[in-house]
């Protein structure tokens, strides 16, 4: 190989890096409480990304029945650069349990993240119906309540929150009820 082509690979390795780095563009964006939630539905998958400032756990939940129940939660840290995200189900109205402890399957994968100037960001993708009984089936249509939370600065998904919220939205036009 020569010089100029090992340049140019060099270039294309150093722009593929940054686009995943970057994540999905997303299509909408809500902010509710200091927790910010921005979302693309890409056929069966719904791309999303989540922030707050808090150097602990930031999370979204999607229909509840009764506060934190029969919701399905996506929670997750980012430590040491390292980012943990986990799927969860409210099992109770004030607890939630993984998918995976109930019998049921982890259905998030992770596409990054980032805990910069006291900010937590994580960007994950979930299947629209994953088929777990422990997921609600998210829709286009109608209305989707989705509950936003933050933690205290401890990489820990053990404290509860110390801001939450509650929005009904469209998912696939944005629009805020
Ligand atoms: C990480 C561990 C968590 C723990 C230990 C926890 C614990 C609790 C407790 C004790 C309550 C009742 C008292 C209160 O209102 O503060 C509660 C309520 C609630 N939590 Fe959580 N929670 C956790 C995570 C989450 C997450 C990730 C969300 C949403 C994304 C969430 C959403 C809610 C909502 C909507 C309520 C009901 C508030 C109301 O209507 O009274 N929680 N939680």
């Amino acid at each position: 190989m020569n010089r100029t082509m090992a340049v140019m690979m060099c270039g294309l390795i150093f722009i593929c890096g940054v686009v995943t780095a970057q994540g999905a563009d997303y299509d909408h964006e809500i902010e509710q409480k200091g927790t910010t939630f921005a979302w693309k539905i890409d056929g069966d998958t719904l791309h999303a990304k989540v922030s707050a400032k808090t150097k602990g756990w930031v999370a979204v939940g999607f229909n509840p029945s009764k506060k934190m129940q029969d919701a399905n939660f996506i929670l997750g840290y980012v430590k040491d650069g390292e980012v943990t995200v986990v799927d969860h189900f409210g099992d109770k109205a004030t607890s939630h349990s993984s998918d995976e402890e109930l019998g049921g399957t982890s259905d998030v994968t992770v596409v990054g993240g980032s805990e910069e100037g006291g900010v937590t960001t994580i960007e994950f993708t979930i299947p629209m119906d994953s088929g777990d009984k422990y997921d609600s089936v998210l829709s286009k249509d109608g209305d989707t309540v989705v509950l936003f939370a933050y933690g205290p600065d401890r990489d820990s998904f053990k404290p509860r929150h110390k801001n939450r919220a509650e929005v009904t939205v469209n998912l696939g036009s944005g629009a805020v009820k």
